[in-house]
């Protein structure tokens, strides 16, 4: 393939998009490894309590069995900075679920039999798993995630909300939602003269190396973890997870190769959720709906194995205007697994109260629900007091009403019906963080005309590949087919995890870079041509980075949605959803338009279809595969649109990007409840809105 004059905004199929669909992309249970053992993961049957004791016997006396790992007998591990991953350390059960052993067998059918023949007796204790306001264990976290204050107040919420003539006062719900990437968590792990070699199923693998170095206690360079290809993730591969520490454990017990491939039931727990949610928000308005005061409570759960606390309410302190603000995070430590990041953190469930809150308001304030977002729009950050890097939410609300054709929309609630069907529209406003992290990365020119960009940086199915050979391309200012990019590999120049919808700025940025100081070097030293030594460059963007001026830097949205309700059965359809967003500089149109799409799609799933369903009996969720925890498919979205606006964020990134992984989640589920109330009339602040709910 050969680049056009600059490739950056042009449309670009995945490189590696041949290799995908034909199978030849290799994922991280598919490499090759001579005399390669299977392990199976055995989970604790009991949500608290000690294992007295693990008859392993039938187990090991089943044919091709190799190794039962317990806490009795497993390599020790160095204790780490997360506890999550001393696994098989102790006899301790923290949550039903935990992994408590580790089969290792000849082939996976024979683990998978002697894990049934696994015998385990457990002393229990009492457990604690349901969530509520009142919970006992209720505390304030030092900070959320990742390190934002926990608390936030700015002038006197409460004379502010007593003086305003509008009040809305309203608590919004949402349940446990399961990360369900379509490449289950898996490793495969190898030991040579010392060295760990693991392939791993990962958002970033600079961090799998880091944390298999510490728990072994191997200096870095001893351990290599790669992550070629990856099957999606949505946060639940953002941080080191138990299958590359496990197979690393198996392997060093047994001597040889060990693969490791969590079941998808397996991945309704141990590697993370979001946490179900409580959130209170009140509004203090005057009759026109200019907000006076905001006051945004998030509730939500931990594990007592380490602290994940979502930063649920912080959107909440930079999306509109109002003197008068005031945002608090609780936490409940519960016996349950850990919940972790989940496709836009914070902002996702956040925006869902806010953006159902701030429709309720305009329907309280007489006022149109995009018209009640232009009024109160604001120039600066209103907690921080500084600028906006740009902020394009109002050209978002007014190019998503006119391609959605809002202008004539009866805000009367209830009042369209065709046959069966009760119709209604609504819409709601997203924000997400537009972070710039440093990154390392190399360029190099080879004497026979060829350019190599090194970078770790991770594509778990976005586009990333495709986006930095973009970039390098165009830095470069060579043909595309010259140009080969090398990522997913810990042995690369080290970048941070593909996460909070920084790969493309971030990792962007130092590929920019490196290749900007190649060409500038070429060009002193060989006249731009091929040198006949090669040559390398190297640099790090994390001064960069650092130094860019102090602005409050986010990318915007707008969604509207078209909902039909069932009269009858109360099924409710979707058949049109569209979101015009402000990501800054677009990279590669095809690709940004699915992630927005699918952020999107996730934003129908969390208000209509998904919902862990925990029995508080068993403290542990009862829908655990596709077929009962019900994830969005093609057949439930119909006509889906994502826009952007023109936008280059020159003072965000020299390269004007923003990222857009994230954005397209975020307000999108409030959106779908906006519109099943202007369709129903019933207003749904506890998600998921199923059909049981509406008849
Ligand atoms: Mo995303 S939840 O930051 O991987």
């Amino acid at each position: 393939m050969s680049a056009p004059a600059t490739a950056i905004g042009r449309e670009q199929p995945r490189l590696e998009g041949r290799a995908k669909v034909t199978g030849t992309a290799r994922y991280a249970v598919e490499h090759p490894a001579d005399g390669v053992a299977y392990g199976w993961a055995v989970q604790a049957s009991v949500a608290k309590g000690r294992i007295v004791r693990i008859d392993t016997g039938d187990a090991e006396r089943e044919p091709g069995v190799l190794a039962v790992l317990t806490h009795e007998n497993s390599p020790r591990l160095h204790p780490a900075e997360s506890p999550e991953l001393l696994l098989l350390q102790q006899p301790r059960v923290r949550y039903r679920g935990e992994i408590v052993a580790l089969v290792v067998a000849e082939s996976l059918e024979s683990a998978r039999e002697a894990a049934r023949l696994l015998r385990i007796d457990y002393d229990t204790e009492p457990h604690s798993s349901v969530l509520t306001e009142h919970h006992p264990s209720l505390y304030k976290p030092d900070h959320v995630n990742p390190s934002f204050p926990t608390d936030t107040s700015v002038g006197d919420f409460d004379s502010g909300y007593a003086a305003a003539e509008v009040r809305l006062d309203q608590t919004y719900r949402t349940p446990a939602y399961h990360n369900n990437p379509m490449e289950p968590h898996a490793a495969t792990a190898s030991w040579t003269d010392g060295r760990l070699l693991v392939h791993d199923s990962s958002q970033g693998t600079t961090d799998v190396q880091v944390v298999l170095g510490r728990l072994f206690e191997l200096p870095a360079e001893a351990v290599r973890a790669i992550a070629e290809h990856v099957g999606g993730g949505f946060g639940s591969k953002g941080t080191t997870r138990c299958t590359p520490v496990l197979a690393a454990m198996a392997a060093r017990q047994v001597g040889r190769p060990v693969r490791l491939a969590l079941t998808r039931q397996q991945l309704f727990g141990p590697i993370g959720y979001r946490t179900p949610i409580i959130q209170r928000i009140r509004l203090g308005a005057d009759a026109d709906g200019r907000l006076a005061a905001i006051c945004h409570d998030a509730i939500s759960q931990s594990s007592t194995i380490e602290e994940f606390a979502e930063q649920t309410a912080v959107l909440t302190r930079a999306l509109y205007a109002a003197p008068h603000r005031r945002t608090t995070h609780r936490l409940a430590r519960l016996d349950v697994p850990t919940p972790s990041w989940m496709r836009a953190p914070g902002e996702c469930p956040g925006s869902f109260a806010l953006e159902s809150a701030m429709d309720e308001l305009a329907v309280a304030c007489g006022v149109d629900p995009v018209e009640l977002r232009l009024r109160n729009d604001t120039e600066v950050d209103p907690e921080e007091g500084v600028p906006f890097s740009s902020r394009k939410l109002a050209a978002c609300l007014r190019d998503g009403a006119r391609r959605f054709g809002w202008a004539d929309r009866d805000p009367a609630p209830g009042a369209r019906r065709r046959g069966r069907w009760l119709i209604g529209t609504g819409m709601a406003g997203a924000i997400y963080p537009a972070r710039i992290p440093g990154a390392s990365a190399e360029a190099a020119a080879g004497p026979d005309g060829t350019y190599q960009v090194r970078i770790n940086a991770t594509d778990i199915g976005t586009g990333a590949r495709t986006a930095l050979w973009q970039i390098a391309t165009d830095a470069l200012g060579v043909p595309g087919d010259r140009v080969a990019v090398s990522i997913g590999d810990s042995d690369l120049p080290p970048a941070l995890v593909a996460g909070g919808s920084t790969g493309t700025a971030g990792w962007g940025l130092a590929v920019h870079r490196a290749c900007q100081e190649l060409r500038r070097q070429l060009d002193d030293r060989y006249a731009g041509t091929a040198p006949p030594d090669g040559l390398a460059v190297r640099l790090d963007t994390t001064d960069e980075a650092a130094a860019l001026p102090r602005l409050a830097r986010y990318a915007f949205g707008a969604h509207f949605v078209e909902a039909r309700v069932d009269v009858d059965s109360g099924e409710i359809r979707i058949p049109r959803m569209l979101g015009v967003f402000a990501t800054g500089r677009v990279v590669n149109p095809s690709t940004a338009r699915s992630q927005l799409i699918g952020g999107m799609t996730m934003g129908i799933s969390m208000a209509l279809h998904e919902e862990g369903l925990l029995d508080h009996r068993f403290g542990d969720w009862v829908n655990r595969d596709l077929a009962t925890y019900h994830v969005t498919a093609c057949a439930d979205v119909e006509r889906i649109e994502a826009y952007w606006v023109p936008e280059e964020d020159d003072e965000g990134n020299p390269l004007g990007t923003k990222g857009l992984g994230e954005i397209g989640i975020v307000g999108s589920a409030a959106a779908v409840a906006n519109a099943v109330y202007h369709a129903t009339g019933l207003r749904f602040r506890t998600l998921p809105i199923q059909l049981d709910k509406l008849v």
